[in-house]
């Protein structure tokens, strides 16, 4: 299938980062997002990044023709010319579906359509749709622009001409891609969630303290980041989301939440974003 144009909905965190990745990669791409100002302050953060990585030498093409292929928008009608939209709205339920049988309406039925959700089930969200063979998950991970590794997701219904489609644009988008199928947290989440859980216990148990956990974890297993910083990284309130989605999909015991994550996240101590979670940040 000939993509040339991405419809990104969503202009968030992930969402900008995707439109970026598309736009660097040489596609015309569509930003969809509720509000202008939204829009606008993706776009401020599009152009710093793009800047970063021009000053590295990690792009080479100039900012400006990079920037010129983003279309922002508040109208999903404006997806009628989109050749293959990506999903990155908020983590919940209603608000993908309505977006995505909005989608649906206005996209021609060949388009493949594909959620960057971290833990909602694909398979659900493809049948909210009247394509589920041609609906997928496209998990970019943070920052987008960045990192490598885009997990894709085949729902029980995706066609493999629909998972050939999606793993060739990712190629074009320059990421090495990992299949998974649709069960919960998917391979990242399943196997990260339950790292961070469990260096939670060890801290709520006195195991260690936060800077031993995180001492280990690094200087041990060669890990860039210990778990309860990489926590408050992603923000602990979504670790706790997923945690329980694990949970609540498998009904076995070993996911359960660790108490302390609750807690922190009943305190408002969200990580980064809160100022403070297992460590405290100054304000930026
Ligand atoms: N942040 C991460 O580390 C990360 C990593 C991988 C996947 N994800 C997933 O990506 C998705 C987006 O997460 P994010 O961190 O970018 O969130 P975010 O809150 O930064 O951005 C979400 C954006 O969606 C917009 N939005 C809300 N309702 C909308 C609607 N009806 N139509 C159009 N836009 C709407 C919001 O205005 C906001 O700009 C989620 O499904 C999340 O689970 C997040």
């Amino acid at each position: 299938m000939d993509i040339k144009t991405i419809g990104v909905v969503g202009a968030g965190t992930m969402g900008g980062g995707i439109a970026q990745v598309a736009a660097t990669a040489g596609f015309a791409v569509i930003l969809h997002d509720l509000a202008p100002e939204l829009l606008d302050r993706s776009l401020k953060g599009i152009d710093k990044s793009v800047s970063k990585l021009i000053e590295k030498g990690k792009i080479t093409e100039d900012k400006a023709a990079i920037l010129a292929r983003i279309k922002p928008t508040t109208s999903l009608a404006d997806f009628q010319g989109a050749d293959f939209a990506v999903e990155a709205v908020v983590e919940d339920l209603a608000v993908k579906k309505s977006v995505l049988q909005e989608l649906d309406r206005l996209m021609a039925p060949e388009r493949i359509i594909v959620s960057n959700t971290s833990s909602i089930s694909i398979t659900r969200l493809a049948a909210l749709t009247s394509r589920p063979g041609r609906f997928m998950g496209m998990h970019f991970m943070n920052p987008a622009p960045l990192m490598v590794l885009v997990e894709l997701i085949k729902g029980i219904a995706a066609t493999p001409e629909t998972f050939a489609a999606v793993k060739a644009l990712a190629e074009k988008m320059g990421k090495v891609t990992a299949e998974a199928n649709d069960f919960p947290g998917f391979i990242a989440n399943r196997v990260l969630m339950p790292l961070i859980n469990e260096a939670v216990f060890c801290l709520m148990e006195g195991v260690g303290t936060v800077e031993a956990i995180d001492t280990v974890m690094k200087l041990g297993m060669n890990h860039p980041l210990g778990p309860l910083a990489l926590a408050d990284l992603i923000g602990l309130d979504i670790c706790l989301n997923i945690m329980e989605v694990i949970h609540e999909g498998y009904q076995d015991p070993k996911y359960r939440p660790c108490p302390l994550l609750k807690k922190y996240v009943a305190a408002g101590y969200l990580g980064r974003k809160s100022g403070r979670g297992f460590y405290t940040y100054q304000p930026a």
